[in-house]
Protein backbone atom coordinates (compact mmCIF):
# COMPACT_ATOMS: atom_id res chain seq x y z
CA UNK A 1 0.00 0.00 0.00
CA UNK A 2 1.13 3.64 -0.65
CA UNK A 3 1.48 6.28 2.66
CA UNK A 4 0.58 9.83 2.44
CA UNK A 5 0.13 12.92 4.14
CA UNK A 6 -2.57 14.82 3.68
CA UNK A 7 -3.78 18.42 5.53
CA UNK A 8 -7.34 19.10 5.17
CA UNK A 9 -10.63 19.40 7.21
CA UNK A 10 -11.31 15.83 7.26
CA UNK A 11 -15.07 16.44 6.05
CA UNK A 12 -13.51 18.17 2.46
CA UNK A 13 -10.93 15.18 1.80
CA UNK A 14 -11.54 12.91 -0.96
CA UNK A 15 -11.40 9.16 0.23
CA UNK A 16 -13.18 6.05 0.03
CA UNK A 17 -13.32 5.29 3.41
CA UNK A 18 -12.55 8.14 6.18
CA UNK A 19 -11.60 6.64 9.95
CA UNK A 20 -12.34 8.83 12.82
CA UNK A 21 -12.05 7.80 16.88
CA UNK A 22 -14.53 8.21 18.81
CA UNK A 23 -13.29 8.49 22.86
CA UNK A 24 -15.20 6.91 25.54
CA UNK A 25 -19.04 7.43 26.28
CA UNK A 26 -19.71 8.44 23.11
CA UNK A 27 -17.28 11.98 22.73
CA UNK A 28 -16.47 12.74 19.35
CA UNK A 29 -12.90 13.34 18.67
CA UNK A 30 -12.41 16.99 16.64
CA UNK A 31 -12.60 15.26 13.38
CA UNK A 32 -15.70 13.50 14.09
CA UNK A 33 -17.20 16.65 15.38
CA UNK A 34 -16.55 17.99 11.86
CA UNK A 35 -18.23 15.15 10.41
CA UNK A 36 -21.13 15.00 12.42
CA UNK A 37 -21.37 18.80 11.65
CA UNK A 38 -21.17 18.26 8.28
CA UNK A 39 -23.81 15.17 8.01
CA UNK A 40 -26.74 16.95 10.35
CA UNK A 41 -25.07 15.06 13.18
CA UNK A 42 -25.46 11.22 11.79
CA UNK A 43 -22.71 10.47 13.49
CA UNK A 44 -23.85 11.91 17.34
CA UNK A 45 -27.21 10.05 16.27
CA UNK A 46 -25.87 6.74 15.95
CA UNK A 47 -23.98 7.41 19.58
CA UNK A 48 -27.67 8.52 20.82
CA UNK A 49 -28.91 5.32 19.69
CA UNK A 50 -26.65 4.00 22.20
CA UNK A 51 -25.12 1.45 19.31
CA UNK A 52 -21.96 2.99 19.57
CA UNK A 53 -20.10 3.83 22.88
CA UNK A 54 -16.35 4.24 22.28
CA UNK A 55 -14.79 1.57 23.96
CA UNK A 56 -11.65 0.81 22.86
CA UNK A 57 -11.34 -0.94 19.39
CA UNK A 58 -15.45 -0.95 19.06
CA UNK A 59 -15.98 0.10 15.39
CA UNK A 60 -19.02 0.85 13.02
CA UNK A 61 -19.09 1.53 9.48
CA UNK A 62 -21.31 4.00 8.14
CA UNK A 63 -22.64 4.29 5.15
CA UNK A 64 -23.98 6.98 2.14
CA UNK A 65 -23.59 9.65 4.65
CA UNK A 66 -24.46 13.05 2.46
CA UNK A 67 -22.07 16.14 2.72
CA UNK A 68 -18.83 14.44 2.92
CA UNK A 69 -16.18 13.96 0.51
CA UNK A 70 -15.52 10.56 1.95
CA UNK A 71 -17.89 7.50 1.07
CA UNK A 72 -17.98 6.01 4.17
CA UNK A 73 -17.01 7.01 7.63
CA UNK A 74 -15.29 4.20 9.62
CA UNK A 75 -15.86 4.90 13.58
CA UNK A 76 -13.39 3.50 15.54
CA UNK A 77 -13.59 3.52 19.10
CA UNK A 78 -10.35 5.05 21.35
CA UNK A 79 -11.39 4.55 24.89
CA UNK A 80 -11.04 7.05 27.50
CA UNK A 81 -9.01 10.11 25.81
CA UNK A 82 -6.77 10.82 28.98
CA UNK A 83 -5.44 6.76 29.15
CA UNK A 84 -5.00 6.42 25.26
CA UNK A 85 -1.50 5.15 24.91
CA UNK A 86 0.73 3.54 23.06
CA UNK A 87 -1.04 0.43 23.60
CA UNK A 88 -4.57 1.38 23.12
CA UNK A 89 -3.62 3.59 19.91
CA UNK A 90 -2.00 0.23 18.69
CA UNK A 91 -5.38 -1.82 19.20
CA UNK A 92 -7.46 1.09 17.64
CA UNK A 93 -5.54 1.17 14.67
CA UNK A 94 -5.39 -2.70 14.57
CA UNK A 95 -9.17 -2.57 15.26
CA UNK A 96 -9.74 0.02 12.17
CA UNK A 97 -7.84 -2.42 9.55
CA UNK A 98 -9.62 -5.38 10.46
CA UNK A 99 -12.57 -3.71 8.95
CA UNK A 100 -11.41 -1.83 6.00
CA UNK A 101 -9.45 -4.82 4.75
CA UNK A 102 -12.66 -6.48 3.87
CA UNK A 103 -14.16 -3.37 1.83
CA UNK A 104 -14.03 -2.27 -1.42
CA UNK A 105 -12.33 0.58 -0.39
CA UNK A 106 -9.36 1.42 -2.28
CA UNK A 107 -8.67 4.43 -0.38
CA UNK A 108 -8.27 5.23 3.30
CA UNK A 109 -7.88 8.55 5.26
CA UNK A 110 -7.20 8.62 9.15
CA UNK A 111 -8.50 12.10 10.27
CA UNK A 112 -7.23 11.88 13.48
CA UNK A 113 -5.02 15.23 13.49
CA UNK A 114 -6.10 16.15 16.87
CA UNK A 115 -5.63 12.70 18.62
CA UNK A 116 -2.81 12.81 21.29
CA UNK A 117 -0.55 9.89 22.31
CA UNK A 118 -0.10 10.37 26.05
CA UNK A 119 3.04 8.68 25.81
CA UNK A 120 3.96 9.14 22.53
CA UNK A 121 4.63 11.79 20.23
CA UNK A 122 3.01 12.79 16.96
CA UNK A 123 5.75 10.75 14.35
CA UNK A 124 4.94 7.81 16.32
CA UNK A 125 1.50 7.48 15.90
CA UNK A 126 1.80 8.29 12.23
CA UNK A 127 4.47 5.36 11.83
CA UNK A 128 2.67 3.15 13.57
CA UNK A 129 -0.55 4.29 10.94
CA UNK A 130 1.66 2.71 8.41
CA UNK A 131 2.99 -0.21 10.30
CA UNK A 132 -0.18 -1.73 11.39
CA UNK A 133 -1.37 -0.96 8.19
CA UNK A 134 1.27 -2.91 6.22
CA UNK A 135 1.24 -5.65 9.01
CA UNK A 136 -2.42 -6.02 8.89
CA UNK A 137 -2.73 -7.26 5.80
CA UNK A 138 -0.16 -9.57 5.34
CA UNK A 139 -1.84 -12.76 4.05
CA UNK A 140 0.34 -16.10 3.08
CA UNK A 141 -0.56 -17.13 -0.13
CA UNK A 142 2.61 -18.52 -1.35
CA UNK A 143 1.63 -22.32 -1.30
CA UNK A 144 -2.12 -22.10 -1.39
CA UNK A 145 -3.61 -22.90 -5.15
CA UNK A 146 -6.36 -20.87 -4.62
CA UNK A 147 -5.67 -17.57 -3.25
CA UNK A 148 -8.30 -15.73 -1.74
CA UNK A 149 -8.94 -11.64 -3.04
CA UNK A 150 -6.60 -9.40 -2.23
CA UNK A 151 -8.04 -6.78 -0.44
CA UNK A 152 -8.96 -3.47 -1.96
CA UNK A 153 -7.46 -0.94 -0.23
CA UNK A 154 -4.12 0.67 -2.36
CA UNK A 155 -3.71 3.83 -0.66
CA UNK A 156 -3.94 4.94 3.04
CA UNK A 157 -3.41 9.05 3.67
CA UNK A 158 -2.99 10.36 7.34
CA UNK A 159 -3.78 13.78 8.48
CA UNK A 160 -0.75 16.04 9.93
CA UNK A 161 -1.08 15.38 13.55
CA UNK A 162 -1.02 18.29 15.60
CA UNK A 163 2.49 19.23 17.02
CA UNK A 164 4.61 17.35 13.95
CA UNK A 165 6.51 18.86 11.32
CA UNK A 166 5.65 17.88 7.96
CA UNK A 167 9.56 16.97 6.99
CA UNK A 168 9.47 14.78 10.16
CA UNK A 169 5.84 13.10 9.66
CA UNK A 170 7.09 12.31 6.47
CA UNK A 171 9.73 10.79 7.66
CA UNK A 172 7.69 8.72 10.14
CA UNK A 173 5.35 7.32 7.84
CA UNK A 174 8.26 5.98 5.68
CA UNK A 175 10.36 4.53 8.55
CA UNK A 176 6.64 2.59 10.04
CA UNK A 177 6.26 1.54 5.99
CA UNK A 178 9.69 0.14 6.05
CA UNK A 179 8.90 -1.51 9.45
CA UNK A 180 5.56 -2.88 8.46
CA UNK A 181 7.53 -4.88 5.32
CA UNK A 182 10.30 -6.23 7.27
CA UNK A 183 7.79 -7.74 10.09
CA UNK A 184 6.13 -8.88 6.66
CA UNK A 185 9.43 -10.60 5.16
CA UNK A 186 9.69 -12.22 8.35
CA UNK A 187 6.37 -13.81 8.43
CA UNK A 188 6.90 -15.23 5.12
CA UNK A 189 9.64 -16.79 5.81
CA UNK A 190 8.82 -18.52 9.08
CA UNK A 191 5.51 -19.28 7.68
CA UNK A 192 6.99 -21.10 4.48
CA UNK A 193 7.02 -24.50 4.85
CA UNK A 194 10.12 -26.16 6.02
CA UNK A 195 10.34 -28.14 2.02
CA UNK A 196 10.75 -25.08 0.59
CA UNK A 197 12.33 -23.06 3.28
CA UNK A 198 15.46 -24.88 3.67
CA UNK A 199 18.96 -23.53 4.40
CA UNK A 200 19.58 -22.86 1.11
CA UNK A 201 16.70 -20.67 0.25
CA UNK A 202 17.26 -18.80 3.17
CA UNK A 203 20.63 -18.22 1.57
CA UNK A 204 18.87 -17.10 -1.24
CA UNK A 205 17.27 -14.63 0.27
CA UNK A 206 20.10 -13.10 1.68
CA UNK A 207 22.08 -13.17 -1.34
CA UNK A 208 18.96 -11.45 -3.65
CA UNK A 209 18.93 -8.80 -0.15
CA UNK A 210 22.82 -7.84 -1.63
CA UNK A 211 21.30 -7.92 -5.46
CA UNK A 212 18.74 -5.55 -4.60
CA UNK A 213 21.02 -3.35 -2.19
CA UNK A 214 23.91 -1.82 -2.85
CA UNK A 215 24.79 -1.07 0.60
CA UNK A 216 24.25 -4.78 1.67
CA UNK A 217 27.42 -7.48 0.70
CA UNK A 218 26.65 -11.20 1.52
CA UNK A 219 28.45 -13.90 1.68
CA UNK A 220 27.27 -17.61 2.06
CA UNK A 221 29.79 -20.21 3.17
CA UNK A 222 28.70 -24.24 2.68
CA UNK A 223 29.98 -27.11 4.39
CA UNK A 224 33.33 -27.48 3.67
CA UNK A 225 34.70 -23.53 4.26
CA UNK A 226 32.58 -24.16 7.57
CA UNK A 227 34.42 -27.61 8.05
CA UNK A 228 37.63 -25.42 7.32
CA UNK A 229 37.06 -23.04 10.06
CA UNK A 230 36.41 -25.34 12.65
CA UNK A 231 32.79 -24.97 12.91
CA UNK A 232 32.75 -28.67 14.85
CA UNK A 233 29.39 -27.46 16.68
CA UNK A 234 26.97 -25.99 14.08
CA UNK A 235 27.89 -28.76 11.71
CA UNK A 236 27.27 -31.33 14.17
CA UNK A 237 23.55 -30.45 13.94
CA UNK A 238 23.32 -30.46 9.93
CA UNK A 239 25.14 -34.32 9.84
CA UNK A 240 21.68 -35.96 9.65
CA UNK A 241 20.55 -33.87 7.40
CA UNK A 242 20.53 -34.27 3.59
CA UNK A 243 20.24 -30.42 3.20
CA UNK A 244 23.26 -28.75 3.13
CA UNK A 245 24.08 -26.14 5.69
CA UNK A 246 24.27 -23.01 5.26
CA UNK A 247 26.41 -19.94 6.93
CA UNK A 248 25.48 -16.32 5.80
CA UNK A 249 26.87 -13.39 6.60
CA UNK A 250 25.26 -9.98 4.99
CA UNK A 251 26.97 -6.41 5.86
CA UNK A 252 25.63 -3.62 5.51
CA UNK A 253 27.66 -0.01 5.38
CA UNK A 254 26.11 3.16 5.89
CA UNK A 255 29.17 4.55 7.81
CA UNK A 256 32.60 4.65 7.05
CA UNK A 257 34.29 1.12 6.34
CA UNK A 258 36.78 1.92 9.81
CA UNK A 259 33.14 2.30 11.90
CA UNK A 260 32.47 -0.82 14.38
CA UNK A 261 29.68 -2.14 13.35
CA UNK A 262 26.64 -3.52 15.08
CA UNK A 263 25.72 -7.54 14.79
CA UNK A 264 22.86 -9.29 15.14
CA UNK A 265 23.06 -13.11 14.70
CA UNK A 266 20.52 -15.54 13.82
CA UNK A 267 19.32 -19.17 14.63
CA UNK A 268 17.77 -20.58 11.40
CA UNK A 269 16.95 -24.22 12.14
CA UNK A 270 14.81 -24.52 9.24
CA UNK A 271 12.77 -27.62 10.87
CA UNK A 272 13.95 -28.91 13.75
CA UNK A 273 12.76 -32.53 14.54
CA UNK A 274 14.99 -32.92 17.59
CA UNK A 275 17.22 -34.94 15.79
CA UNK A 276 18.48 -38.90 17.76
CA UNK A 277 17.01 -36.93 20.88
CA UNK A 278 13.42 -36.89 18.59
CA UNK A 279 10.88 -34.82 19.78
CA UNK A 280 7.12 -35.71 19.87
CA UNK A 281 4.87 -35.47 17.29
CA UNK A 282 2.53 -33.52 18.38
CA UNK A 283 2.52 -30.48 16.88
CA UNK A 284 5.91 -31.08 15.64
CA UNK A 285 5.26 -28.84 12.30
CA UNK A 286 5.91 -25.87 14.11
CA UNK A 287 9.20 -26.47 14.19
CA UNK A 288 9.54 -25.09 10.60
CA UNK A 289 9.41 -21.83 12.70
CA UNK A 290 13.00 -22.60 14.31
CA UNK A 291 14.49 -20.17 11.66
CA UNK A 292 12.54 -17.15 13.07
CA UNK A 293 15.64 -15.86 14.42
CA UNK A 294 17.37 -16.19 10.77
CA UNK A 295 14.37 -14.25 10.00
CA UNK A 296 14.39 -11.70 12.24
CA UNK A 297 18.07 -11.00 11.42
CA UNK A 298 17.14 -11.24 6.88
CA UNK A 299 14.22 -8.64 6.99
CA UNK A 300 16.31 -6.03 9.77
CA UNK A 301 19.02 -6.30 7.30
CA UNK A 302 16.45 -5.12 4.60
CA UNK A 303 14.91 -2.79 6.64
CA UNK A 304 18.13 -1.18 7.94
CA UNK A 305 19.40 -0.74 3.96
CA UNK A 306 15.80 1.11 3.06
CA UNK A 307 15.92 2.97 5.97
CA UNK A 308 19.60 4.34 4.78
CA UNK A 309 20.79 3.85 8.75
CA UNK A 310 24.24 5.60 9.13
CA UNK A 311 25.74 2.51 11.02
CA UNK A 312 27.42 -0.29 9.63
CA UNK A 313 25.19 -3.75 11.04
CA UNK A 314 26.50 -7.25 10.23
CA UNK A 315 23.92 -9.66 9.93
CA UNK A 316 24.69 -13.86 10.42
CA UNK A 317 22.49 -16.82 10.03
CA UNK A 318 23.37 -20.44 11.07
CA UNK A 319 21.06 -21.63 8.94
CA UNK A 320 20.90 -25.84 9.30
CA UNK A 321 18.20 -28.46 9.37
CA UNK A 322 18.10 -30.56 12.46
CA UNK A 323 17.38 -34.52 11.49
CA UNK A 324 17.99 -38.27 12.23
CA UNK A 325 19.62 -40.20 9.97
CA UNK A 326 22.13 -42.83 10.38
CA UNK A 327 25.06 -39.25 10.24
CA UNK A 328 23.36 -37.62 13.03
CA UNK A 329 24.98 -36.74 15.91
CA UNK A 330 24.27 -39.16 19.00
CA UNK A 331 23.40 -38.32 22.47
CA UNK A 332 27.01 -38.62 24.10
CA UNK A 333 29.00 -37.92 20.86
CA UNK A 334 31.70 -35.10 21.90
CA UNK A 335 32.29 -31.94 19.08
CA UNK A 336 35.14 -29.45 18.95
CA UNK A 337 33.44 -25.57 18.39
CA UNK A 338 35.34 -22.86 16.37
CA UNK A 339 36.19 -21.56 20.03
CA UNK A 340 38.12 -25.05 20.57
CA UNK A 341 35.77 -25.64 23.14
CA UNK A 342 34.77 -29.05 23.73
CA UNK A 343 30.94 -30.02 23.78
CA UNK A 344 29.27 -33.11 25.14
CA UNK A 345 26.06 -32.95 23.27
CA UNK A 346 23.82 -34.74 25.68
CA UNK A 347 20.38 -34.15 23.77
CA UNK A 348 20.46 -33.51 20.01
CA UNK A 349 17.35 -31.07 20.82
CA UNK A 350 19.55 -28.43 22.72
CA UNK A 351 21.07 -27.97 18.84
CA UNK A 352 20.15 -24.54 18.32
CA UNK A 353 23.02 -23.30 20.75
CA UNK A 354 25.38 -25.62 18.90
CA UNK A 355 24.36 -23.61 15.68
CA UNK A 356 24.90 -20.37 17.46
CA UNK A 357 28.00 -20.25 19.35
CA UNK A 358 30.21 -20.80 16.25
CA UNK A 359 28.32 -18.02 14.54
CA UNK A 360 28.91 -15.76 17.54
CA UNK A 361 33.16 -16.81 17.65
CA UNK A 362 32.61 -16.45 14.05
CA UNK A 363 31.46 -12.77 14.66
CA UNK A 364 34.35 -11.69 16.70
CA UNK A 365 36.18 -11.08 13.87
CA UNK A 366 34.19 -7.92 13.22
CA UNK A 367 35.01 -6.29 16.51
CA UNK A 368 31.21 -5.25 16.66
CA UNK A 369 29.89 -3.03 19.39
CA UNK A 370 27.32 -5.16 20.08
CA UNK A 371 26.37 -8.24 19.33
CA UNK A 372 22.20 -9.81 19.47
CA UNK A 373 21.73 -13.20 18.86
CA UNK A 374 17.86 -14.29 18.00
CA UNK A 375 16.57 -17.59 18.53
CA UNK A 376 13.76 -19.61 18.87
CA UNK A 377 16.18 -20.97 21.45
CA UNK A 378 13.75 -23.13 24.58
CA UNK A 379 10.73 -24.02 25.46
CA UNK A 380 10.91 -23.13 28.66
CA UNK A 381 10.71 -19.36 27.38
CA UNK A 382 7.65 -20.18 26.11
CA UNK A 383 6.77 -21.69 29.98
CA UNK A 384 8.25 -18.40 31.40
CA UNK A 385 6.70 -15.71 29.88
CA UNK A 386 4.33 -17.06 27.13
CA UNK A 387 3.52 -15.11 23.73
CA UNK A 388 4.02 -11.34 25.03
CA UNK A 389 7.45 -10.93 25.73
CA UNK A 390 10.56 -12.40 24.47
CA UNK A 391 13.44 -13.42 27.18
CA UNK A 392 16.41 -11.55 26.85
CA UNK A 393 19.81 -12.29 28.56
CA UNK A 394 22.94 -10.57 28.37
CA UNK A 395 26.65 -10.11 29.88
CA UNK A 396 26.33 -6.48 29.72
CA UNK A 397 23.67 -4.16 31.82
CA UNK A 398 24.09 -0.71 29.63
CA UNK A 399 22.95 -3.38 26.85
CA UNK A 400 19.95 -5.33 28.39
CA UNK A 401 18.63 -1.81 29.63
CA UNK A 402 18.62 -0.75 26.01
CA UNK A 403 17.07 -3.09 24.60
CA UNK A 404 14.47 -3.42 27.53
CA UNK A 405 13.38 0.54 26.91
CA UNK A 406 13.64 -0.02 22.51
CA UNK A 407 11.50 -2.95 23.30
CA UNK A 408 9.09 -1.03 25.33
CA UNK A 409 9.35 2.01 23.22
CA UNK A 410 7.91 -0.37 19.81
CA UNK A 411 5.97 -2.78 22.12
CA UNK A 412 8.01 -5.52 20.88
CA UNK A 413 8.97 -6.37 24.48
CA UNK A 414 12.05 -8.01 25.82
CA UNK A 415 11.79 -8.31 29.53
CA UNK A 416 15.35 -10.10 31.34
CA UNK A 417 16.14 -13.40 33.37
CA UNK A 418 19.15 -13.54 35.81
CA UNK A 419 22.35 -15.08 34.27
CA UNK A 420 24.17 -15.50 37.35
CA UNK A 421 27.40 -17.51 37.70
CA UNK A 422 25.77 -19.77 39.97
CA UNK A 423 23.92 -21.73 37.03
CA UNK A 424 26.87 -21.92 35.20
CA UNK A 425 28.09 -25.15 37.02
CA UNK A 426 24.94 -27.02 35.23
CA UNK A 427 26.51 -27.21 32.05
CA UNK A 428 29.76 -29.24 33.57
CA UNK A 429 30.56 -32.14 31.63
CA UNK A 430 32.69 -35.38 32.66
CA UNK A 431 34.10 -35.81 28.78
CA UNK A 432 34.29 -32.47 27.25
CA UNK A 433 34.74 -28.41 28.32
CA UNK A 434 30.75 -28.23 28.73
CA UNK A 435 27.82 -30.16 28.32
CA UNK A 436 25.24 -28.98 25.97
CA UNK A 437 22.63 -28.99 28.45
CA UNK A 438 22.11 -27.67 31.93
CA UNK A 439 19.36 -30.28 33.36
CA UNK A 440 15.09 -29.95 33.28
CA UNK A 441 15.58 -26.78 35.25
CA UNK A 442 16.02 -22.76 34.23
CA UNK A 443 16.01 -23.92 30.84
CA UNK A 444 16.21 -20.73 29.30
CA UNK A 445 18.93 -19.43 31.83
CA UNK A 446 20.98 -22.32 30.86
CA UNK A 447 20.69 -21.93 27.63
CA UNK A 448 21.53 -18.39 27.71
CA UNK A 449 24.95 -19.56 29.86
CA UNK A 450 26.05 -21.63 27.13
CA UNK A 451 26.31 -19.23 24.83
CA UNK A 452 27.81 -17.13 27.42
CA UNK A 453 30.48 -19.20 27.10
CA UNK A 454 31.26 -17.75 23.24
CA UNK A 455 30.41 -14.16 23.46
CA UNK A 456 33.08 -12.89 26.36
CA UNK A 457 35.03 -10.57 23.64
CA UNK A 458 31.97 -8.30 23.31
CA UNK A 459 28.75 -7.20 24.75
CA UNK A 460 26.06 -9.20 23.79
CA UNK A 461 22.90 -9.79 24.68
CA UNK A 462 20.65 -13.15 23.58
CA UNK A 463 16.53 -12.55 22.56
CA UNK A 464 14.75 -16.26 22.92
CA UNK A 465 11.42 -15.60 21.23
CA UNK A 466 10.55 -19.33 21.01
CA UNK A 467 7.41 -17.43 22.83
CA UNK A 468 7.00 -14.40 21.10
CA UNK A 469 8.02 -15.44 17.28
CA UNK A 470 4.83 -17.00 16.16
CA UNK A 471 1.44 -18.09 17.26
CA UNK A 472 -0.15 -21.18 17.55
CA UNK A 473 -3.45 -22.96 17.14
CA UNK A 474 -6.24 -21.55 14.80
CA UNK A 475 -4.83 -18.49 14.05
CA UNK A 476 -1.09 -20.28 13.33
CA UNK A 477 1.29 -18.24 11.98
CA UNK A 478 4.33 -15.90 12.30
CA UNK A 479 4.31 -12.99 14.14
CA UNK A 480 7.42 -10.90 12.63
CA UNK A 481 8.77 -10.57 15.76
CA UNK A 482 11.23 -9.35 17.33
CA UNK A 483 11.84 -7.01 13.83
CA UNK A 484 10.35 -4.29 15.61
CA UNK A 485 12.56 -4.45 18.55
CA UNK A 486 15.89 -5.04 16.06
CA UNK A 487 15.17 -1.73 14.03
CA UNK A 488 14.27 0.18 16.99
CA UNK A 489 17.41 -0.98 18.44
CA UNK A 490 19.79 -0.17 15.27
CA UNK A 491 17.96 3.13 14.57
CA UNK A 492 19.30 4.27 17.73
CA UNK A 493 22.50 3.85 17.08
CA UNK A 494 25.59 5.79 15.89
CA UNK A 495 28.33 5.03 14.29
N1 LIG B 1 13.53 -25.15 18.96
C1 LIG B 1 13.44 -25.71 20.26
C2 LIG B 1 12.82 -24.77 21.27
C3 LIG B 1 11.32 -24.66 21.21
C4 LIG B 1 10.51 -25.67 21.64
C5 LIG B 1 10.75 -23.50 20.79
C6 LIG B 1 9.14 -25.54 21.62
C7 LIG B 1 9.37 -23.34 20.78
C8 LIG B 1 8.57 -24.36 21.19
C9 LIG B 1 14.85 -26.04 20.76
O1 LIG B 1 15.74 -26.44 19.79
C10 LIG B 1 14.71 -27.16 21.72
O2 LIG B 1 14.31 -28.22 21.31
N2 LIG B 1 15.01 -26.89 22.99
C11 LIG B 1 14.89 -27.87 24.00
C12 LIG B 1 16.13 -27.80 24.86
C13 LIG B 1 16.25 -28.93 25.84
C14 LIG B 1 16.50 -30.22 25.13
C15 LIG B 1 17.36 -28.61 26.79
C16 LIG B 1 13.65 -27.56 24.82
O3 LIG B 1 13.38 -26.39 25.08
O4 LIG B 1 12.94 -28.49 25.16
MN1 LIG C 1 15.63 -28.53 19.46
ZN1 LIG D 1 15.42 -25.78 17.91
Amino acid sequence: MKYSIKAGAADKINSECAIVFVWAKGILSDEATLLDASTNKAISNVVATGDFSGELAETMLLHQLQGLSAKRVLLVGAGLETKFDAKSAIKAIRAAYQVTQKLAATSLHFAIASVTVTDRDSNWLTARVAEEGESSYYRYTATKSKNPKAPATKTVSVSPINGGRRKSLDSALKRGFAIGKAINVAKELGNLPANVCTPTYLAEQAKQLGEKNKSITTQILGEKQMLRLGMGSLLSVSAGSAEEAKFIIMQYKGAKSDSRPYAIVGKGVTFDTGGISLKAGNGMDEMKYDMCGAASVIATMGCVAELKLPINVVGIVGAVENMPGSKATKPGDIVTSMSGLTIEILNTDAEGRLVLCDALTYTERFNPRSVIDIATLTGAAVATFGSHVSALLSNDDDLANEIINCGTDCVDPAWQLPMWDEYQPLLNSNFADIANIGGPRAGTITAACFLSRFTEKFAWAHLDIAGSAWISGQAKGSTGRPVPLLVEYLNNQKA
